[in-house]
């Protein structure tokens, strides 16, 4: 069985090619962010000026024949952006005859990380642009991820990306933060935890207001050991809570080295397991979406119901069905 998937969320329009579990190709097409960030009409006209030429790659580097089956990400993200995906897809389903599976995009980074270890039933540490939240499968009422603990307010990306963009930093934020960083020292900055939910704003604040007066890479190695220790004890919390024995983290800020170190060591000091997936699956990508949009079609039986072939900007996980497991 050969499956497409279409990801166009945020700033990257990317296509995957699946047979059976195995990603046989997975193309992307990045916008290049400017100073202030994202304009949503501007990244869709990217989008749709490169989306064939996209496509026609991914299916060139598959060497597939046919198609029996088209995911897209319906959301959640920016509109004019998931619109030109929905589009793509619907096109090619068209043309194919293959059916549309609309896919939840946080769900699909979790499950190609899951897809590419094999594993059951783990903890998930979703940290992106816009979101930040700790998960887990449950079955009551139906199946779904259950959002242990989340921000509050901005997601750990956009709270890394918003300090940048303060301390004249150039794109790609999350890693030039990270390597201002280095060789800094720590200062204690406001640390937010409740439960397992967290906020980032009133740390935002603090460490922009010290730029002025502290040395940058002080600042910004403070920032990064407060907010993502944050995240460990929130996911550590869970983790005794649901006595899960393993740890996944995914989402554009499973890239990050330092985080993936310290959740690392937080999961084996309870002798849980870790694991993130390569790079390329934590940026946005087409793969995570035909990966999920096979499973969908492969259960197609065990739906609950009618699909809706739209687009959903905030498009929560826990309204995502996980039917197939
Ligand atoms: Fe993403």
């Amino acid at each position: 069985m050969i499956t497409v998937g279409i990801e166009s969320s945020a700033h990257t329009f990317g296509v995957g090619v699946v047979e059976d579990g195995k990603i046989l190709s997975n193309v992307k097409s990045m916008y290049k962010i400017s100073d202030k960030g994202i304009i949503p009409m501007k990244v869709a006209d990217f989008h749709q000026k490169n989306a064939a030429r996209v496509i026609r790659r991914a299916l060139k580097e598959s060497e597939a024949e046919r198609i029996d089956a088209i995911g897209y990400t319906k959301g959640p993200g920016l509109g004019p952006c998931l619109r030109v995906g929905q589009l793509s897809a619907l096109t090619l389903s068209r043309i194919t005859g293959a059916p549309l599976y609309p896919v939840n995009h946080a769900a699909a980074h979790i499950e190609v990380t899951r897809h590419l270890f094999g594993l059951h039933d783990p903890l998930v540490v979703y940290v992106s642009g816009g979101n930040s939240q700790i998960l887990g499968l449950e079955n009551v009422p139906r199946r779904h991820y259950h959002v242990y603990g989340e921000t509050f307010d901005i997601g750990v990306g956009n709270m890394l990306d918003s300090f940048a963009r303060a301390a004249g930093l150039k794109p790609a934020w999350g890693s030039s933060v990270a390597r201002l960083s280095e060789g800094g020292r720590y200062m204690r900055m406001p640390y937010t935890v409740k439960g397992m939910d967290f906020t980032f704003t009133g740390l935002l604040t603090n460490a922009i207001g010290l730029l002025k007066s502290v040395d940058k890479r002080d600042v910004a190695f403070s920032l990064q050991e407060t907010a993502f220790s944050m995240i460990c004890e929130a996911a550590e919390r869970a983790l005794l809570l649901t006595r899960k024995r393993e740890v996944i983290a995914c989402g554009g800020v499973a890239q990050s080295t330092r985080l993936k170190k310290m959740l690392g060591l937080m999961a084996g000091s309870h002798r849980a397991k870790f694991y993130a997936a390569p790079d390329e699956f934590n940026s946005d990508n087409g793969a995570m979406i035909a990966v999920v949009a096979e499973k969908m079609h492969s259960n197609a039986r065990r739906s609950s119901g009618t699909m809706d072939y739209g687009v959903k900007q905030r498009y929560r996980i826990e309204d995502f069905d996980i039917y197939w497991r």
